[in-house]
């Protein structure tokens, strides 16, 4: 425990800087965990990706290579949980990152919200979110990193996601409280927040049309000052960065991924 330190300060944010260290991504199946992986991946780190549906999961995981594994889950679910956790234990002894980045949302008018709505956000989006952290804290090893997906929409007010915005700013709380919670063991918590990332969940979850996401995509470029949207590799090397020694002295912050399309003004002058 004493020789444990946060990270070294050995600055290299480019090639296998994850090296030997075995990764944890929710979701992975698609978009940004998808993404999110490849880049660990990239990086040297092993990487368990998981969903909820098998033959999703597993096709992603042979699509991103044999250092990528992929294992049906539901972060809903504590039991699936802890198989995960066992298998990891057993096959890699423990895990260095953790990225809880399952989760979405959908537009729902505030007059239409239902119980199960309600339920259903918070289920993944917060509940999932402290199960899969709490679920690995055993075989987290000391001075790992864990990241967490949280969103611009926690600081935006955006129409039809109340409830979906309110689980990203819990999820923000929830990283900053970890920090202290997990200082002993010298784990850092941080969170990435994307901004406009089209992926599967805009048709999927959101139900928009492949035209209707491409119009969106193209009106909400005049906002963004770096010109495009997002991809799911850019919040991928976002979360590479976290999970590696480089951000050795950052912990509990929110690191904004959006292209910096909630840094400036964007009424008419
Ligand atoms: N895309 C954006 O513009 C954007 C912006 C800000 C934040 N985010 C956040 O980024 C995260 C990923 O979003 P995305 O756009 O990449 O979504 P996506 O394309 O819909 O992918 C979601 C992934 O999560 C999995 N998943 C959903 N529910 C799950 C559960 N209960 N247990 C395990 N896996 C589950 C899905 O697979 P299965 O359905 O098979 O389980 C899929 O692999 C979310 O937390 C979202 O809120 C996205």
């Amino acid at each position: 425990m004493e020789n444990v330190k946060f990270g070294n300060s050995n600055l290299n944010i480019s090639g296998k800087t994850l090296e030997g260290s075995v990764a944890l991504v929710t979701g992975g199946s698609a978009g940004i965990g998808f993404g999110a992986a490849k880049q660990l991946a990239e990086a040297g780190a092993f990487v368990y990706i998981v969903s909820r549906r098998q033959k999703q999961i597993e096709e992603a995981a042979a699509r991103l290579g044999p250092s990528v594994r992929g294992i049906a889950v539901d972060v809903t679910n504590k039991e699936d949980l802890k198989r995960l956790a066992e298998t990891i234990q057993k096959d890699h002894g423990g895990l260095d990152i953790v990225f809880a980045n399952a989760g979405g949302g959908r537009p729902i008018a505030l007059e239409e919200l239902t119980e199960g709505d309600i339920d259903h956000l918070l289920g993944v989006n917060i509940k999932g979110v402290i199960f899969t952290v709490q679920t690995m804290l055993p075989i987290l090893k000391d001075g790992s990193s864990i990241i967490l997906n949280a969103s611009i929409t926690a600081d935006m007010g955006l129409p039809g996601f109340s409830v979906y915005a309110a689980t990203k700013a819990a999820v923000r709380s929830l990283a900053r409280s970890w920090t202290t919670d997990l200082k002993h063991r010298h784990i850092r918590v941080n969170t990435v927040s994307p901004g406009v990332v089209p992926t599967e969940g805009y048709r999927t979850e959101q139900k928009m049309t492949e035209e209707q996401v491409s119009d969106y995509a193209q009106r909400v470029t005049s906002e963004i000052p770096v010109g495009r949207v997002g991809t799911p590799e850019d919040i991928g090397n976002a979360v590479v960065f976290l999970a590696s020694d480089s951000s050795s002295f950052i912990t509990g912050i929110d690191l904004v991924v959006d292209g910096g399309q909630t840094r400036v003004y964007q009424g008419k002058n």
